[in-house]
């Protein structure tokens, strides 16, 4: 038999890599809580959470039993014309922590989907209530949602996807307006950020159907954060102008931030939130796109064309929801947001180091997630500073991957206090050899 690299390297393409120039990827067999584990033993700590998907930590005891149980019971069914325990109760669960009336629960298969969902879920409730001029997007310079067609076009501001333009949809660009640690001219920012979004509201507010933000932190457009403040005025200011607006709290969902969902530190609802990564705990591909009651009610109709045509063939997967509704119940019993505190004190004790070193600025940190700019690094997905840390990351055991000049953590939330000193110490020496 093959070894894992021959085998890779002769038949597996993987995602967002060069295969002409990349080495070969690190062969991993097996991962418990915080860490991951090669065919050596050596220990990898995953400060990135496997993609921020894996909150909870790798293999959990509870989550696996469930998963097993589950499939011992029912491994899929399709869900159109069917229901399922696990899916019914997740539905029901995640109805009751969702704040206000987000309640109705469409499911899919991972980020991408539920934002395509989102974004068709918008376009056809004009549509439906007959007003067929709504067509394009706002959304948010430096917002990532995805990587499939309506994604890629919502996302545009990210810069990933400037090959793609021609099949993308009609999205209009807004600044954003960042902070960090130590910014003094945020409120600058945001004022010029809202009067672009009220020009852009007179130009194009009559023809839009929706705006899409990630709420409180852009996450691959760069770990960019911005005060709840500025998130309200955004929401009030969409309303007002008679817009649907989408969260997109795939990255933030599930404690990333430092509540259970980041709009709760804004104390505003969107009509339509997409979850996933956290949402299985990392352990299945899975997504919510949950809208409030009025959007829904505007797909009731005696027509089937009014319905929403959409679905995969593993919508509602039973052992993805089964781990899912493990995993909520895990938010209480192992007091979860107080682990996500805990980081977050620890985070910010850190910042006072790494603010201080020449090669850090734009420092800062919410909830599980601690991020800064290499200073002298610029570019957008891949900079040499950047892949010269992560090379130089891995070698001491840390899986930390720069996104561009964009350094950060963002740990499973298992993770212990000598295992977190052990990654702050290994960014700053990684740092001093940059
Ligand atoms: C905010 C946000 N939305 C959507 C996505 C896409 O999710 P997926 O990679 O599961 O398709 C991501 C992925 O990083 C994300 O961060």
């Amino acid at each position: 038999m093959s070894t894992l690299i021959e085998a890779d390297r002769r038949h597996v393409w993987h995602p967002f890599t060069q295969h002409a120039t990349e080495r070969d990827p690190v062969p991993v067999v097996r991962a418990k809580g915080a860490s991951l584990f090669d065919e050596q033993g050596r220990e990898i700590l995953d400060l990135i959470s496997s993609w921020w998907t894996s909150i909870h930590g790798h293999a959990h005891p509870a989550l696996n039993r469930a998963l097993a149980e589950q499939a011992e019971t029912m491994e899929h069914v399709m869900f159109a014309g069917f229901i399922h325990p696990p899916a019914a109760h997740l539905a029901e669960r995640l109805a009751a922590i969702l704040p206000g009336d987000l309640n109705r629960v469409f499911f899919s298969d991972n980020g991408s989907t539920a934002v395509e969902v989102a974004l068709k879920l918008a376009y056809q409730y004009w549509r439906n209530r007959g007003e067929n001029g709504r067509s394009g997007f706002f959304a948010f310079e430096g917002g990532y949602h995805g990587d499939t067609v309506g994604a890629m076009s919502v996302g545009r501001g990210s810069g990933f996807f400037s090959l793609f333009e021609g099949l993308m949809c009609t999205v209009h660009p807004l600044p954003y307006a960042p902070t960090w640690r130590g910014d003094n001219g945020g409120e600058e920012r945001e004022a010029q950020a809202l009067a672009a979004f009220a020009a852009a509201l007179d130009a194009k507010g009559h023809e839009t159907a929706a705006v899409i933000l990630e709420p409180l932190m852009q996450g691959a457009g760069g770990m960019r954060f911005c005060r709840p403040a500025f998130l309200r005025q955004i929401v009030e200011m969409a309303r007002d102008a008679g817009l649907l607006v989408i969260f997109d709290e795939v990255a933030t969902g599930f404690g990333r931030t430092g509540t259970l969902f980041a709009m709760e530190q804004a104390g505003v609802v969107p009509d339509i939130v997409c979850l996933s990564k956290g949402l299985t705990a990392g352990y299945l591909p899975m997504s919510v796109t949950v809208a409030r009651e009025p959007v829904y009610e505007a797909f009731l109709d005696a027509s089937f064309d009014k319905a929403f045509a959409h679905g995969h063939s593993f919508t509602a997967n039973p052992l993805a929801c089964a781990v899912a509704l493990r995993s909520l119940a895990l938010f209480e019993e192992e007091k979860t947001l107080a682990r996500v505190a805990r980081i977050a004190a620890a985070h910010e004790a850190a910042l006072e180091r790494l603010g201080a070193h020449a090669r850090v600025s734009h420092p800062r940190a919410l909830g599980s997630v601690l991020a800064f700019e290499l200073t002298d690094s610029v570019g957008s997905y891949k900079t040499a500073e950047g892949e010269a840390l992560r090379d130089w990351f891995l070698n001491e055991g840390l899986n930390i991957r720069p996104l561009g000049p964009t350094v950060y953590l963002m740990p499973p939330y298992c993770i212990s206090d000598e295992q977190l000193a052990r990654a702050y110490d290994g960014v700053l020496e990684g740092l001093d050899r940059l």
